[in-house]
């Protein structure tokens, strides 16, 4: 009987499924300003993120905070809204993807069907040990990702040389990625070489299932000088990824401040896994066209539900972007291009469709509090915010363990002329792990002056003096809204809810 223990990630725990469409070549940047008419002008623009498929929050907004302004004599002239939504639904059905927050194909080919589901499969083999070479470096390290779950069953070292023995005492580690402990590890000596399989030592391991979305790296090191053997790169290699249910050396490239902690990149020896239900993977790749043409006609109606949407209200901006979590940042840059060459303002305020905005509260900070100021970002700062290495908040791109200032995304306000700055240099400014973290990263580069102001909730709470407060549902902005109307304190009446 083996013993399996299951990994748990936050990466692996179920998403919300989002029912993403195609887009069709006919669509139209509905709700852009023809140039030849004359720019709307107003004080503050206000851009709210919003998915594709987050009608209903957006009609929640239009029915409270947003119908407010529109309604108001003079605050329909200082004030317009835009909801900014990405042009095109990912055409890839949900199980179909790499992961839930991109649109990548999960580019799985039919592995070694018709074996047991016990078959072991060998990350690599060395059938001439001419390809094998003494490594300079004490400690090598292969990044991968699982694309569908499997069990490692056995690591593995080069030997040293034409007699297949080890010169030296090596040690490899499966670390979870950003993880300091090792997951599992195997020691080898001159004395204790494991057994030999097409030119690689093993050594069994306890065996975990790795979920879909682990990520991992792999390191073997050695104290001795010499000590490991790897593979001469320039010659060709064949991996066997199980039919690409492993994908290897993903981040290798990248600059994460722990890689050379870990080890030079390379492999130094290989593992043997099984692939975990592959019954179940089978079914997934066999229904796979019928899905995708499910999918594709859900797409085309939810293309057809947004131009009616934006249509019947005038007030969205679909930029030329695949709508997903990880475009956010893409879809903002997108969309400070569209305001500044479709509307004068001196001041923008963006927010998301779940946040509850007190509009005459930010207006008369923006008349008493003098922030009508070039250069100038009003918002609720985080500082020193740890970055994230794995989950929905990966980062693999920004090195430094923490992050520069970011304001919280429920409400932050920038003068002009940082809008115009971001939207000269969207096309080259790179968009790193969600659409906050982002800006505080590309304004770092500007340094304006930043006003603090903890009254744009960071959490969702409920304050009288709150200008903004994220992550309700339509229902609760709703009850917001008309508790604020009825007694100007939208966390509830002194005479009960
Ligand atoms: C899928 O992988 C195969 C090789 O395994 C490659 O030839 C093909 O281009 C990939 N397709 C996509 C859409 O990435
Ligand atoms: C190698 O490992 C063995 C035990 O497996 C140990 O006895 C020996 O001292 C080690 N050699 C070195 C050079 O560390
Ligand atoms: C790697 O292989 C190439 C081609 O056979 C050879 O020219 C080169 O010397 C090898 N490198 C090492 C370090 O053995
Ligand atoms: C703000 O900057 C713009 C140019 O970007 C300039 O024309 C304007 O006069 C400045 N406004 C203030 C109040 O300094």
């Amino acid at each position: 009987m083996r013993c399996i223990a299951v990994v748990v990630l936050p990466c692996a725990v179920a998403v919300v499924v989002h029912l993403w469409l195609t887009a069709t070549p006919t669509t139209t940047s509905l709700g852009t300003t023809d140039s030849d008419e004359e720019l709307p002008s107003y004080e503050l623009l206000v851009g709210v993120l919003s998915a594709r498929h987050h009608h209903d929050l957006r009609q929640a907004i239009r029915d409270t905070w947003l119908g407010y302004l529109k309604d108001h004599p003079e605050f329909q002239h200082r004030v317009g809204v835009k909801f900014i939504v990405g042009e095109h639904g990912c055409p890839i059905p949900e199980e179909d993807r790499e992961d839930p927050y991109s649109c990548s194909l999960l580019n799985l080919t039919q592995p070694a069907m018709g074996q047991d589901e016990e078959a072991e499969l060998e990350m690599v083999r060395v059938s001439d040990s001419g390809a094998l070479m003494v490594s300079e470096v004490s400690s090598v390290a292969l990044d991968f990702k699982v694309l569908h779950p499997v069990v490692i069953t056995r690591l593995g070292v080069f030997p040293g040389g034409p007699a297949y023995l080890l010169p030296a005492n090596v040690t490899v580690k499966l670390h979870q990625l950003d993880q300091e402990e090792a997951v599992v590890m195997a020691r080898f000596s001159a004395l204790s070489t494991g057994t030999k399989l097409n030119g690689v030592w093993y050594k069994p391991v306890e065996q975990f299932i790795l979920p879909k979305g682990f990520e991992g790296t792999l390191v073997w090191e050695s104290a001795s000088p010499a000590g490991l053997t790897q593979i001469n790169s320039s010659l060709f290699v064949e991996l066997d990824t199980g039919g690409g249910v492993l994908k290897l050396g993903s981040i290798a490239e990248g600059i994460l401040p722990h890689r050379s902690a870990l080890g030079f990149p390379g492999l130094a020896g290989g593992f043997t896994f099984t692939i975990y239900e592959r019954e179940a993977l089978a079914g997934l790749l066999q229904g796979r066209a019928a899905r995708v043409g499910l999918h594709a006609a859900g797409l085309r109606r939810q293309d057809a539900s947004l131009r009616r949407e934006s249509l019947e209200h005038g007030d969205m901006v679909l930029v030329d972007v695949v709508d997903t979590y990880r475009s956010v940042p893409t879809k903002l840059l997108q969309f400070y291009k569209w305001s500044v060459r479709n509307a004068g303002f001196s001041l923008l305020l963006k927010t998301d469709d779940d946040c509850y905005i007190d509009v005459d509260a930010v207006l008369m900070k923006i008349d008493h509090k003098g922030l009508r100021r070039n250069n100038s970002w009003w918002g609720n700062f985080r500082q020193s915010w740890a970055v994230d290495r794995i989950g929905k908040w990966q980062e693999l791109e920004y090195p430094s363990p923490a992050y520069p200032a970011f304001a919280c995304g429920s409400g932050y306000v920038v003068s002009r002329d940082l809008v115009q700055w971001l939207a000269t240099n969207a096309d080259k400014l790179k968009a790193y792990q969600g659409e906050d973290v982002s800006m505080g990263i590309w304004m770092a580069a500007v340094g304006p002056d930043k006003y603090q102001d903890p009254a744009w909730l960071c959490e969702k709470e409920c304050y009288l003096d709150m200008l903004s407060s994220p992550q309700h549902t339509p229902e609760e902005l709703r009850v917001l809204w008309a508790t604020k109307r009825l007694c100007g304190d939208p966390c509830g009446c002194p005479w009960g809810h």
